[in-house]
């Protein structure tokens, strides 16, 4: 077992440790403005992309958007541990820190996601094992049911698809003759604990079992697939302390290379969507985990892609779930392609139905999300009704107001246009009075406002939306230095954050200063821990998008003050339904002031909303 460090020896090896002076024991740097830039260590390129801040003390590379503090370049670069990694740099630095182990508590939670993690790799082996070894007739049932599905024993070992037995305690006694506890085996959510008896059983009972593992190849739960009828049709494991639905994929870990090498990614929803893509040619391929795509899912992608085309199934929940992932996606500033399958079709049935070469010119020629939801939205116009024509021209240049290219809008503004039979010289209007409307706004950096400066702020995933850039501007913001943390801890405290992971970050900032310390960017990205080292990387490297001139924690704070009341207006708005309908006459006098108020206090902000 790897010595673990106290968080202050770790904070006096980092400031023993400038990174500009490790990374220029590996990397030929040159100062340009307040950055040194060199060739990227951890990806092969001709023009440097990697960058190092001496101000930040951290490390970005925009080509393969490998980030972090001095750590994590050393543990990268050296493929070390972190705790090893301290030492290198402590030896580096000629300190001794051969004392400052981690404390008890902080090894025990270590050692519980460890246990974890075995208990599922285990399980994933034992259910293999029953899959392709069992003689019973469940056992045969299930292999031929993945036959059907065009899942051979190949595939099913490529993926690790195993079954569970229909009894009770088949895992449970596999694993504990293993020597997995009882406390691990209900923590990692593979065994259930029966109320009456208190005696543990299986979770998962006769299903086929989708392994969902890491890019570290760490098993971290499961999708259960009943191939009997059996409802429900898909059972996972619950989220527990090694797994997460929002923050994982599955098959990433057998993606990830090829979208790194592709910059493109491939989202579709199902698990053996996924499995069968695979099979058909298409290794890029990754799937949420039965939840709408997250932002973290999307930053996830990000860290690999640029690019991602989303392939979801084609019927009127597919077209939904489409726009909500585009949303999503584009907030993280993936450029998004839409490969729209025919009506009826799943990703797998189209497959197995076309073949792989009819796959490929699919996802070859996915269009770019603003010509799909053009052509949707004229798809659905009645040509021989006005008041059709005008709703369709509104969505029209709703979406023409995202496109960032100019010929690119024009050329689709032309081609509406002449459908439609409006005047292009009013839609383009209407366009550039959208955009310029946006430009206006408060000088909140990042394109990736624009979007959504159009729409309403009805429901809580657009209000956190609408939150989300400005709360990254206020992390930075209060990274750079104690005075601006001090003003924005005063407005923040009683109201925190509410997007991930910023909440997160701050609330570390904000911890730190009650204790009298301030926390910059290299230090935060230790507290957060390694999950969210590349984001506050990324979010310090695109730094220069920000707006951080003199004044800029005032912008800041009141544009989030003015997104607080707007999302206020949209809850009121649907607080006062709510009051009609119970005919509380008092409550909706009340609401009635706080929107005239609020509206008030918007001034002519409001018309944006
Ligand atoms: P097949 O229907 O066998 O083709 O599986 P699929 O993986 O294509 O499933 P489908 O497209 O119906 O659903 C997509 C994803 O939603 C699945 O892979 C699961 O992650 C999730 N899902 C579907 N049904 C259920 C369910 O009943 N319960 C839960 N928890 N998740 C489900
Ligand atoms: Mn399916």
């Amino acid at each position: 077992m790897t010595a673990r460090y106290k968080d202050e020896t770790v904070a006096r090896v980092r400031d023993a440790s400038d990174i500009v002076q490790v990374v220029s024991e590996y990397v030929q740097l040159k100062k340009v403005g307040n950055r040194f830039v060199g060739l990227c260590p951890f990806h092969s390129e001709r023009t440097p992309s990697f960058s190092v801040s001496k101000d930040r003390q951290l490390f970005y590379c925009f080509g393969c958007h490998a980030g972090g503090n001095v750590f994590s370049f050393v543990m990268r670069i050296e493929g070390l541990t972190f705790p090893e990694a301290v030492e290198r740099l402590a030896a580096r630095a000629g300190l001794d820190i051969s004392s400052d182990l981690e404390t008890e508590e902080d090894r025990a939670a270590r050692e519980r996601r460890q246990r974890a993690f075995e208990a599922n790799q285990l399980a994933m082996a034992y259910y293999c094992h029953v899959l392709n070894r069992s003689t019973s007739a469940q056992a045969r049932a299930a292999r031929d049911y993945l036959l059907g599905r065009g899942i051979d024993r190949a595939v099913a070992e490529r993926f690790n698809i195993g079954l569970t037995p229909a009894g009770w305690d088949g895992l449970v006694k596999a694993l504990s003759a293993k020597g997995i506890s009882r406390e691990t085996l209900v923590e990692c959510g593979l065994a259930l604990v029966d109320d009456g008896s208190g005696r543990i059983f299986d979770r998962f009972r006769n299903r086929v079992m989708f392994p969902i593992i890491n890019v570290w190849g760490r098993v971290i739960g499961f999708g259960g697939r009943s191939y009997d009828g059996t409802n429900p049709k898909y059972l996972n494991s619950p989220e527990s302390l090694v797994f997460s639905k929002r923050r994982n994929l599955y098959g990433l870990n057998l993606a990830a290379d090829s979208i790194k090498s592709s910059g493109r990614a491939i989202l579709v929803e199902g698990y053996i969507d996924v499995v069968s893509l695979m099979k058909a040619g298409v290794p890029n391929v990754v799937a949420t985990l039965g939840t709408a795509l997250t932002v973290e899912q999307a930053r996830l992608i990000a860290r690999y892609a640029s690019e991602l085309v989303l392939f979801y199934d084609g019927d009127d929940a597919g077209f939904a779930a489409t726009a909500k992932a585009v949303e999503v996606a584009q907030s993280v500033g993936l450029a998004v392609r839409v490969a729209p399958l025919p009506g009826g079709h799943d990703p797998d049935s189209f497959a197995r139905q076309e073949g792989p070469e009819a796959v490929k010119a699919l996802l070859d020629d996915a269009e770019p999300f603003a010509s799909y939801r053009i052509r949707r939205i004229l798809q659905g116009t009645d040509l021989s009704s006005i008041e059709s024509r005008v709703k369709a021209a509104d969505q029209v240049a709703e979406t023409l107001a995202s496109v960032s290219d100019d010929v690119e809008r024009a050329e689709y503004l032309r081609e509406v246009c002449e459908k439609l039979g409006v005047d292009p010289q009013v839609l383009s209007a209407a366009v550039r009075r959208l955009v310029a409307a946006a430009r206006d706004r408060q000088r909140v950096p990042s394109v990736r406002l624009k979007r959504e400066a159009f729409r309403p702020v009805d429901s809580s995933p657009l209000a956190s939306k609408a939150y989300f850039e400005v709360e990254r501007w206020l992390l930075l913001l209060a990274l750079t230095d104690a005075e601006a943390a001090a003003r924005i801890a005063d407005a923040v405290g009683e109201n925190p954050l509410s997007t991930s992971p910023n909440a997160k970050l701050m609330d570390i900032v904000l911890q730190a200063r009650s204790e009298g310390k301030h926390i910059d960017a290299a230090s935060l990205v230790d507290a957060a821990g390694p999950e969210l080292a590349g984001y506050v990387s990324e979010l310090v490297g695109s730094e220069d998008a920000f707006d951080l001139d003199e004044g800029a924690v005032d912008r800041a704070l009141d544009l989030l003050r003015r997104r607080r009341m707007q999302v206020r207006l949209a809850e009121i708005d649907a607080e006062i339904k709510q009051a009609e309908s119970a005919g509380a006459v008092e409550r909706i006098k009340a609401l009635l002031k706080e929107q005239v108020e609020l509206r008030q206090a918007l001034g002519r902000d409001i018309a944006l909303y």
